[in-house]
C-alpha cells in the first residue's frame, strides 16, 4: 500500500484520498472548517493548509518542497509525500486565518449556544493568537430567522458554505445562498423562501461555529452539562442512529450519529423534535385501577402491587387478546407476550397499528425519509411469531370479539386508538400499558404506566431489516416502568414466585437460540464517557 508521512507519522493511503482524510483516519489532527466528509470540497477556509515535500521524478526522485502551502483537504496523497501542518510556515498560516476569522466576529461565547462545541472556539485556543490586534470598528451583521427550526447569527458566520452545499447536494432544495461579495457577503435564503425541508435542522449540526442555531434548544442548556447516550430512532422505521443528550433526567435534544449504511450523518426534523412526549403533561405517571381512588406519590409501591395483582386477576384463565405495540423494543414485546400466555388460557396476538404517512421520500444524496411511523413492527412480528400467529391490526380487530379480556400495549407518541378500533377494544376487561392518557386508558380496568424507548434498552428492526440495539438514556419518569419489568412481574404473578430481573440481552440470546439469527451478536453502541478534566479546582 502506498504511504506518506504526515507530521512525522507514516500513514497508508488509497489512491484518491486527500491528505486531510488520511490524517483524520490516522488520528492526526489538522484543523478544518469547510471540509466535511459528506460534502463537495471547496477549500475556501484555508485553515488546513500544509507544507508539502514530494519526490521529484525529474530530479532522481529527490524530495523537494512545493513552492506554496496547499489545502490538505483538496490535495491528493502521493507515494513518499512528506506533509507538515506543524511547521513554522503552516502554524503561521493557522494563526493568520484565525486572526482573520475573528476580525469581525463578536466573540460572544458567553451567550452563544455553540460554546463548548464550537470549532472556532477550539481552534482559537489551539491555533490562534492570545490577543487581537484589531482596533477598528467591527462590521455588524444581522440575526435572521431563516426557517421553522433555524436561526442565523450572521455575525458569527465564517463563510465555510457547508450549509449552502448541504441544501444543494444533500436535500437538493437549494434554499440557502451566499449573498454579496467580500467583507459584506452573508449567508441568506432566497427572497421569499425559508429553509423549509424535512432535514432542515441538520445545518445546525454542520455549522462549525455558532452561526446556525436550533430554535428549540436556544438558551436552554450549556452543552457541557449534557450526557450523551447513543440511541436509535424510536419514532419511525428508519432506524436512524442518533444521540440523546440529556441532563438530570430530562432530555434536551437529539443529534444525528453517523452511520454510513443507514442515515449517513442526518436525522429528519420529525425525529429530532419528536421526543417531546417523554415529558408531556399527559404522561401516565401512576398505576390506576377502575373503581379505586387514585394513589398519591408516596403510595407508589402499594399502587404497583395492587395494580399488578389486579392485572393478573383480570387476565388469568381467560381467552386474552394481546395488542403488541410496534413502538416496543423486541425483547419487551416478547416477554409481554410470554406473560399473557402464562396468565391466559388462550391468547390471540395482534400487532398494534403501524401508522403510514404518505410514501418513502429519497433525498438527493440517498437519505430516505420513511413513511412508516413505528420503529419495530418487523422485530415484534418476528419475535412474537415464535410463540404463535401475530395478526395485523385489522385482522386482530375482527378476532377480538371472541376474547374475554385484553392486554394492550401502546407507547405511541400521541393518541393512537380512536373511532371503531376504540369501540372494539372498550367494554371488555382490559389491562392497558401505555405512556399517555387517552380515551383507551380511561376505559381500561387497570392502567400501568409504561416507559418510552428513551427510558429503557432493547433493539429495533428497521425498514431494511437491520437489527440495532440501544441503551437507556434516562430513568423512566415519575413511577413509570419499562414493559420488560412489567412482564416479569406478571410472569411472577402467574408462577407465584419472585420476579426475575429483565435483561434485554438475555431475551435476544433466547430469540437467537430459537432460530432468529438476526438477534445474535447485536452490537450495543458504546455510551459516551465524559472526559475527566485535568484542571485542578481551587476553592477561593
Ligand atoms: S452559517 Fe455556519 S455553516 Fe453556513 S457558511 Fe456560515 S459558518 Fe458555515
Ligand atoms: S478545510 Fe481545507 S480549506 Fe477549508
Amino acid at each position: 500500500m502506498p504511504q506518506l508521512t504526515i507530521n512525522g507519522k507514516v500513514c497508508d493511503f488509497e489512491q484518491g484520498q486527500s491528505i486531510l482524510e488520511v490524517a483524520l483516519a490516522n488520528e492526526e489532527a489538522i484543523p478544518h472548517y469547510c471540509w466535511h466528509e459528506s460534502l463537495s470540497v471547496v477549500a475556501n477556509c484555508r485553515i488546513c493548509l500544509g507544507e508539502v515535500w514530494a519526490p521529484n521524478p525529474r530530479n532522481e526522485g529527490k524530495l523537494e518542497a512545493w513552492p506554496k502551502l496547499v489545502p490538505t483537504c483538496q490535495t491528493p496523497c502521493s507515494e513518499g509525500m512528506v506533509v507538515h501542518t506543524d511547521s513554522p510556515k503552516a502554524i503561521g498560516n493557522q494563526k493568520s486565518v484565525m486572526e482573520y476569522l475573528l476580525i469581525n466576529h463578536p466573540v460572544d461565547c458567553p451567550v452563544c449556544d455553540q460554546a463548548g462545541e464550537c470549532h472556532l472556539q477550539d481552534y482559537a485556543y489551539q491555533y490562534g493568537r492570545a490577543e487581537s490586534r484589531f482596533l477598528e470598528a467591527k462590521i455588524k451583521a444581522p440575526k435572521k430567522d431563516i426557517g421553522e427550526h433555524v436561526l442565523l447569527y450572521s455575525d458569527r458566520c465564517i463563510m465555510c458554505t457547508r450549509c449552502v452545499r448541504f441544501t444543494q447536494e444533500i436535500t437538493g432544495t437549494g434554499e440557502l445562498i451566499v449573498d454579496g461579495r467580500g467583507a459584506t457577503e452573508q449567508i441568506d435564503v432566497f427572497p421569499g423562501m425559508g429553509l423549509d425541508n424535512e432535514l432542515s435542522a441538520n445545518v445546525v449540526d454542520l455549522c462549525p461555529v455558532g452561526a446556525l442555531l436550533d430554535k428549540d434548544f436556544l438558551f436552554k442548556k450549556r452543552v457541557w452539562f449534557l450526557t450523551k447516550t447513543p440511541s436509535i430512532d424510536g419514532l419511525t422505521a428508519s432506524g436512524d442512529n442518533l444521540t440523546i443528550e440529556h441532563a438530570e433526567g430530562s432530555v434536551h435534544r437529539f443529534k444525528p450519529r453517523p452511520n454510513p449504511a443507514i442515515n449517513r450523518f442526518w436525522i429528519t426534523d420529525e425525529v429530532r423534535y419528536g421526543w417531546k412526549f417523554v415529558h408531556s403533561e399527559d404522561r401516565i405517571n401512576m398505576p390506576s385501577v377502575a373503581g379505586m381512588d387514585p394513589w398519591e406519590d408516596e403510595q407508589a409501591n402499594e399502587a404497583w402491587m395492587t395494580a399488578l395483582t389486579t392485572a393478573a386477576e383480570t387476565l388469568r384463565g381467560k381467552k386474552v387478546g394481546v395488542v403488541l405495540s410496534p413502538m416496543l423494543p423486541t425483547e419487551e414485546a416478547f416477554r409481554i407476550a410470554e406473560a399473557a400466555q402464562a396468565l391466559g388460557q388462550e391468547v390471540v396476538f395482534g400487532l398494534g397499528p403501524v401508522p403510514m404517512h404518505g410514501e418513502d421520500k429519497t433525498f438527493k444524496d440517498g437519505f430516505v425519509l420513511r413513511a412508516e411511523k413505528a420503529p419495530n413492527a418487523r422485530g415484534v412480528r418476528a419475535a412474537v411469531g415464535t410463540l404463535g400467529d401475530v395478526h395485523e391490526w385489522d385482522q386482530f380487530l375482527q378476532a377480538v370479539d371472541g376474547c374475554e379480556a385484553l392486554l394492550v400495549t401502546g407507547n405511541y407518541p400521541s393518541a393512537w386508538c380512536e373511532g371503531d378500533a376504540l369501540t372494539k377494544l372498550t367494554g371488555k376487561p382490559m389491562v392497558c400499558v401505555d405512556t399517555l392518557h387517552s380515551p383507551l386508558t380511561e376505559a381500561a380496568t387497570v392502567v400501568l404506566p409504561g416507559a418510552t424507548w428513551m427510558e429503557k434498552s432493547g433493539c429495533f428492526t428497521n425498514a431494511t431489516g437491520t437489527v440495532q440495539a440501544f441503551e437507556r438514556a434516562i430513568k423512566p419518569v415519575d413511577f413509570a416502568k419499562c414493559e420488560g419489568w412489567i412482564a416479569e412481574q406478571l410472569l411472577a404473578e402467574s408462577h407465584g414466585n419472585t420476579a426475575e430481573v429483565f435483561h434485554a440481552c438475555a431475551v435476544r440470546e433466547r430469540l437467537a437460540d430459537a432460530g432468529l439469527s438476526q438477534f445474535s451478536n447485536v452490537v450495543v453502541p458504546e455510551a459516551h464517557r465524559a472526559v475527566e478534566s485535568d484542571m485542578t479546582t481551587v476553592e477561593i
